[in-house]
Formats: structure tokens, sequence, C-alpha cells
């Protein structure tokens, strides 16, 4: 019998399998470095502690769209923001996560990423960090951004940053739907508050291990231009170029940015 092909769909709000993807993407070395492709992982973990040491960005709440079954890019966030909404599409990614904020027994392990984000920061009370993680988060509530307004009923904008991390170009079946989606999720930042956005790059599809999602490929100076183009300033960026496997793959690397909202 031959292999049968995996049909690439898009992102379906009933159907993901979250732990398979959490299985998938988010493991640690023995060494407690988080094992990724051309190490991706620690690139994006280290650009967000970055981002957020010092208390640089001001406000206390942020909006993370996207946030699928995972919580470890709220590590760092959850120092400085006490009030975190999580948005996301799917159902099962949702009930992961209120899985783990409520310490269930079937809940993922983030434990090894928080201890590693600790050790970045130079914080030793590592278990601390995770229940204030797990306070400050205070909603987590359906969202799509390719609607004008992505959190629908849920009416808690707009807030001082907003992240959204390797969700935008899944979101998106072509480069005139990322315009409009990010144009829809900026709107939901404060006039001078920040955007955190991380895409990959010239990726077509992400898999949970059951299903591929289709995903738009773009390139970085395409996203700058469209995150410019929707009204912010200050853009700074970080590009992570893969040189190995995974770049044969079409998988090209990763950009991480912020941009300010521009003042109307
Ligand atoms: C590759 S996962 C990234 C999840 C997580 N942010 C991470 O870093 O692992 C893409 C996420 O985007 C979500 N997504 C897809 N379409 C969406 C939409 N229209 N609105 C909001 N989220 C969407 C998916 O459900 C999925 O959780």
């Amino acid at each position: 019998m031959g292999l049968k092909r995996k049909k690439i769909s898009s992102y379906d709000r009933d159907t993901f399998n979250a732990k398979g993807y959490l299985k998938r993407n988010y493991r640690a070395r023995p060494d407690g470095i988080p094992d990724s492709p051309e190490d991706w992982l620690p690139w994006l973990l280290k650009n967000l502690k970055d981002t957020f040491a010092g208390g640089k960005l001001s406000g206390e709440r942020l909006l993370d769209v996207g946030t699928g079954p995972a919580i470890h890019n709220l590590i760092s966030a959850a120092r400085h923001f006490p009030d975190i909404t999580c948005a996301e599409f799917c159902q099962e990614n949702r009930e992961e996560v209120e899985r783990w904020i409520h310490g269930e027994e079937d809940a993922f392990d983030w434990d090894p990423f928080i201890k590693y984000v600790c050790g970045l920061e130079g914080e030793e009370d590592w278990e601390a960090r995770k229940e204030a993680l797990r306070d400050a988060i205070q909603h987590v509530v359906f969202c799509d951004v390719r609607d004008k307004n992505p959190l629908g009923a849920f009416n808690g904008g707009p807030y001082d940053v907003v992240s959204s991390i390797l969700a935008l170009c899944g979101a998106a079946k072509d480069k005139a739907e990322f315009d409009a989606i990010v144009s829809n999720v900026g709107s939901l930042v404060k006039p001078g508050g920040t955007l955190i956005l991380v895409c990959d790059l010239g990726t077509t599809h992400c898999s949970d291990g059951d299903r591929s999602y289709r995903h738009t490929p773009l390139d970085a100076a395409y996203i700058l231009q469209t995150v410019r183009n929707s009204g912010f300033t200050d853009v700074q960026n970080d590009t992570l170029l893969f040189r190995g496997t995974e770049r044969l793959k079409g998988w090209k690397g990763l950009i991480y940015l912020t941009a300010r909202r521009c003042l109307e």
C-alpha cells in the first residue's frame, strides 16, 4: 500500500492536536536547554527576556494572540505585566492553557522552560515565577485575527503590549490577508504601546503531528514593511537565518520584531 500524503488545511477552531504539537516542539535537552532545530527556541526566549528586561516596556496589560497550547513565550513578560490575556482560535489549545494554569495532572510540564528562562534572567526562585505566571494569566479567550475586531465580544482592549508568536503567517491565506491581520492585531495596541511579532520565514506549513496547517511564506522585508504600513514606528528586529537541514525543507528562519504604535 502506498503512503498517503498528508492533507494541508487551514487551522480549525475545533481540531488541533495540542498534546502532539507540544510534544513535537517543546522538549528540553538533559542539560536543560530547549531542544530545537538551529537553536531557535533559545534565540526566541533570549529575545523575549531582553525585550522585557528591567521593565523597559511600560504598562500592566498584555495580550498574546495565537497563544496556542503554549505559555513559554509569557515567562519573561509576566515578571512585569500582572494582567495577561491569552487569545487563541482553537478550543483545544485554550483548554490546554487552562489545564496548566489550574495545575491539572495531565497538563504539559513547562518547568524546564521556566527554569531555563529564570537561568537567563539570573532569577533563582523559578517556582515563585511559575506561580506568578499562573496568577498573571487572567483570561484565556477566543480570537480570530481575520476579524476586524479579533476579540469579538470580549472587550478588553486596547493593550499596553500585544505579542503574537508564530501565529499570523498560519492564519493568513495570502499576503493581502496577512496585511489585514497585522492591521487587525495592531489595532489592539494602545497608541504609544508595543507590538511584539515573531514570524517564521519561508514556511509553507506547520504540523501538530496529525495534520499539517498551511502557512503563507513571507520574507523579513515584507513583514517589516507591513508593520510600518499598519501605523507602527521604531521597528526593531532580529532575524535568525537557518543554515542547515531546516532550510532545505523550506523553513528559512525567523524574525523577531518590536514596534511602537504611532500616537494618533
Ligand atoms: C504554530 S501555532 C503557534 C502557537 C504558539 N504561539 C507557539 O509559539 O507555539 C499557530 C497558532 O495560531 C493559531 N491560529 C490559527 N489561525 C488563527 C486565527 N485565525 N486567529 C487566531 N489564532 C489563530 C492556531 O490555532 C495555533 O495555535
